[in-house]
């Protein structure tokens, strides 16, 4: 019975998927095609990804699917649809960029929308949890990014990341639905690579959920790597916030590339955001940084990376590396 709904969903999900890119194709889908044009995705790439428009109406994709048999029950089991409170039925997704979100196996399980500009609403609207849309083990692009030739994967925070890199000629990009990263993701994706690059935005919220997703993927058996986008600022000083899409539409695919080869490993990085955060050139400022780095450098697990990595913290600190592998010899020993 509930192979029966699974089927059922996956069949509706794609049978949308199709509306809505044929729909993009139609007078109604101008705007949408305008928008996706204004992002510089080209018509190529938006039939490769199945890209699409949702009407804007009400009930277009219900009228549609229904004539294609699917009950309005069906509709909502799938995502499609919700019931509203006078007991009438409508369309999930109304004048939206449609992204279908395709499974490794290659089935529309759901779709994450974008408001088109100048609308009232959220930015992105995502199918809720359902038989076949689990955000905790989906991720974005990896049917197509399971083939790469590259020698890793590299996790961006948005679709429409992954979309510009895929177009830029990084085949290796994926997301999650939004920025949890699951430790079922961590495991899913470290069957399918030995090595993860982490590029979130380069702004705060970038940064937190970086810090985070590196404590989720300690236990993973994946070789870890950050890339941190290059700062941008404003005419006046501002820094700017820059996703993967700003900087390789505004710097190009060869500038991302050097970016890849020369992004940090995941402890490099710790220490260097750790470096980032105290004032080196100060003596309080120094051992605050001591103290957070000796609980980094004690929490790795190899000895060899312990003396490597506290090594490096002793150097940038200017302290001896001795002294430096006494404090984490004394954090290991307090952990016992
Ligand atoms: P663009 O303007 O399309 O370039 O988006 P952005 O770069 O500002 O997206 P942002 O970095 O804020 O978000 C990246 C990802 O976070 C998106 O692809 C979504 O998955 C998720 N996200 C962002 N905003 C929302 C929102 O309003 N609702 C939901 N559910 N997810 C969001
Ligand atoms: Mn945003
Ligand atoms: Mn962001
Ligand atoms: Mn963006
Ligand atoms: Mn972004």
């Amino acid at each position: 019975e509930s192979r029966k709904k699974r089927a059922r969903a996956l069949a509706a999900n794609r049978d949308a998927a199709r509306f809505y890119h044929e729909y993009l194709k139609s007078p109604g889908g101008a705007r949408v095609r305008d928008y996706i044009a204004q992002r510089q995705i080209t018509p190529r790439t938006a039939t490769r990804f199945g890209l699409g428009a949702a009407p804007d109406q009400w009930d277009g994709l219900i009228r549609a699917l229904s004539e294609q048999g699917y009950t309005k029950l069906e509709l909502i089991e799938a995502g499609l649809a919700v019931a509203g409170k006078n007991g009438g039925v409508y369309d999930k997704f109304r004048s939206r960029l449609m992204l279908p979100v395709i499974d490794v196996r290659g089935e529309v399980t759901g779709f994450t929308s974008r408001i088109l500009p100048g609308e009232e609403g959220a930015k992105y609207l995502n199918t809720p949890e359902t038989a076949v849309f689990k955000k905790g083990r989906l991720i974005y692009a990896l049917n197509f990014a399971k083939s790469t030739k590259r020698p890793n994967l590299v996790l961006v925070e948005g679709n429409i990341d992954v979309i510009t890199l895929h177009q830029a000629g990084f085949d290796n990009v994926v997301a999650t639905m939004g920025t949890a990263l699951t430790e079922e993701h961590a495991r899913i994706l470290a069957r399918y690579t030995r090595e993860l690059v982490l590029c979130y935005d380069n702004d705060p919220a970038g940064k937190k959920s970086t810090d985070r997703v590196l404590g989720i993927l300690r236990n993973a058996d994946l070789n870890v790597r950050v890339l941190q986008l290059p700062n941008a600022y404003d005419a006046a000083g501002n820094p700017l916030k820059q996703d993967p899409d700003d900087f390789v539409k505004k710097f190009g695919p060869a500038a991302f590339e050097k970016c890849l080869s020369g992004s940090a490993g995941q402890n490099d990085y710790k220490l260097d955001t750790l470096q980032q955060r105290h004032d080196l050139s100060d003596e309080e400022g120094r051992l605050a940084f001591l103290r957070e780095a000796v609980e980094t450098v004690a929490s790795l697990r190899s000895p060899i990376e312990r003396e490597i990595y506290g090594n490096k913290a002793a150097a940038a600190a200017g302290v001896s590396a001795e002294a430096m592998a006494q404090e984490v010899k004394r954090e290991l020993a307090r952990r016992m």
